[in-house]
């Protein structure tokens, strides 16, 4: 167990305790000031043996006290934060190996956007100072050092980021007590309880997909809840697992959010059969379990599909490498309605259209390929400080940037692409002739995004204004293709 007294031994050790950060970063003082630190420990997760496990602690050092909410298990603890707050995060590195931590979604300058060139060796620490730009919504963090972000995380570094705004109380949501985050995550479990990373060929290719399912950390989640509504806000922080989300019963799922926030009035409540929810993705849902009888249970589950050609749907698609396959059907948690009065929940008032996407910019063109177990972008992959001629656009001016993603035959898959330091627009899906037809009609392409799923054969068209000048990513968000080199920077020049 990691005490208060390990923590200051570990922090005098590491040299940085006699350095009060408030007095050496001039007189502006954060709204929120806390120390993040990674290292080695054990969880109980599953009966019998403790695992071993990378967890990120997190300690408030000044400012508001309610910012920092401790998680439920070996997850981060929740940054809680406000629209407009200061923040400043003093990341500390236990781990035996180097590491830095990305605010996934999350508008911040270059400095503080961890990219792994700015990655510090096992002992270092790294000073991150943003203010909170964007608007209410679901965000994440988890680390980003080139080539060990799959490793890292699914060891546990990974930690959620709530944005909240005054406006939010006046839209008819469930209140903050009736918040569940649901954090999805799969592993695969060894005997002795370890979780097995195993890198192989098929995890190169597939990534590292899991039989056992984890939400927020916990195996065989359950979740009593009372007949109202709840505001449900999930993150897909696996590795490489897509899933397709339903209700037991065959209820509809109502989205209201998705990556970077609400959903627009005009663009409305989104009902689905059901949600494909790729690596990195978001979305808040309310769930109003008033319309299920008091005493009953129900089950959030991942419905199979058909993935789309080659080794991910094909012959390997099923159970043939430890961990089951992409398109299996899981369980990932259940929901016990509680014998109570029901309360019947409001109507949902989304707010105004915001920022439109800017019309007629310039264009940016990448093309995804995948071979030899490893990902390319326009044939290239990463290098830590490398930007080609069109991997380089302007702050202050739209662009509409399309991915393609070729179906090439055996190594055709879905690839959940993300690009950092920008919220972006849907313009158009192309679909798909050659496969995933059903995850294609689970996809909510609407609202501020930064992730979105891209099926074999398909072109996906975004648009955005860089308003952060300087180096940031993109990237495949399967995190072993990202690992694999699947990953390039992008310029915003200012
Ligand atoms: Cu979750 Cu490079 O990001
Ligand atoms: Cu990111
Ligand atoms: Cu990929």
């Amino acid at each position: 167990m990691w005490t208060r007294r390990d923590f200051v031994r570990a922090m005098a050790a590491g040299g940085v305790a006699g350095a009060l950060p408030f007095l050496s970063h001039g007189a502006s003082v954060p709204d929120v000031d806390l120390r993040l630190v990674a290292s080695l420990d054990r969880a109980p997760i599953f009966p019998g043996a403790e695992t071993p496990i990378l967890r990120f602690s997190g300690e408030l050092i000044a400012g508001r006290p309610d910012a920092l909410k401790p998680s439920p298990s070996f997850l981060g603890p929740t940054l809680d934060l406000r629209r407009g707050e200061r923040i400043r995060v003093h990341f500390v590195n236990r781990l035996p190996e180097p590491s830095i931590v990305h605010w996934h979604g999350m508008l911040v300058p270059e400095r503080a956007d961890g990219h792994p060139r700015f990655a510090v060796p096992s002992g270092g620490t790294y000073t991150y100072d943003f203010v909170v730009r964007n608007p209410a919504g679901t965000y994440f963090y988890h680390p980003h050092p080139h080539g060990r972000t799959g490793f890292q995380v699914y060891y546990g570094l990974a930690g959620l980021i709530t944005v909240r705004e005054p406006f939010e109380s006046g839209m008819g949501l469930p209140p903050e007590a009736f918040e569940l985050p649901l954090v999805i995550q799969d592993r695969r479990v060894a005997r002795d309880n370890s979780l097995a990373y195993a890198g192989g060929m098929m995890d190169a290719m597939n990534g590292m997909l899991g039989d056992t399912m984890l939400v927020n950390g916990l195996a065989n989640a359950a979740f009593p809840v009372s007949p109202r509504a709840y505001r449900l806000r999930v993150l897909n922080a696996s590795n490489a697992r897509i899933y397709k989300l339903a209700w037991s019963d065959g209820a509809p799922i109502t989205v209201v959010g998705t990556d970077g926030g609400f959903l627009s009035a005009a663009e409305g409540v989104q009902t689905r059969a059901y949600v494909t929810l790729a690596p990195s993705e978001r979305v808040e849902i309310v769930e109003d379990f008033s319309r299920r009888r008091p005493g009953v249970e129900i089950a959030l589950v991942s419905l199979p599909f058909s993935s789309g050609g080659g080794m991910m749907g094909g012959m390997m698609g099923r159970g043939m490498m430890g961990g089951g396959g992409q398109s299996d059907e899981l369980l990932l948690a259940r929901f016990a309605v509680r014998r109570e009065p029901p309360v019947k929940g409001d109507p949902v008032r989304l707010p105004a259209a915001g920022e439109r996407a800017a019309g007629a910019g310039v264009t940016a063109y990448t093309e995804l390929g995948f071979a030899r177990m490893q990902g390319f972008l326009n044939g290239r992959t990463f290098a830590i400080d490398a930007v080609a001629p069109d991997e380089r656009l302007r702050v202050g001016q739209p662009v509409v940037w399309t991915f393609a993603n070729p179906p090439a035959g055996m190594m055709a898959m879905p690839h959940p692409m993300h690009i950092h330091g920008v919220q972006f627009r849907i313009l158009e899906r192309s679909g798909s002739r050659f496969a995933g037809r059903d995850l294609a009609e689970g996809i909510v392409s609407v609202g501020r995004k930064d992730s979105f799923l891209i099926l074999p054969g398909e072109q996906v068209r975004v648009a955005f204004t860089p308003s952060e000048a300087g180096l940031f990513l993109y990237h495949c968000h399967n995190l072993e293709h990202e690992d694999g080199g699947m990953m390039r920077n992008v310029l915003f020049e200012a």
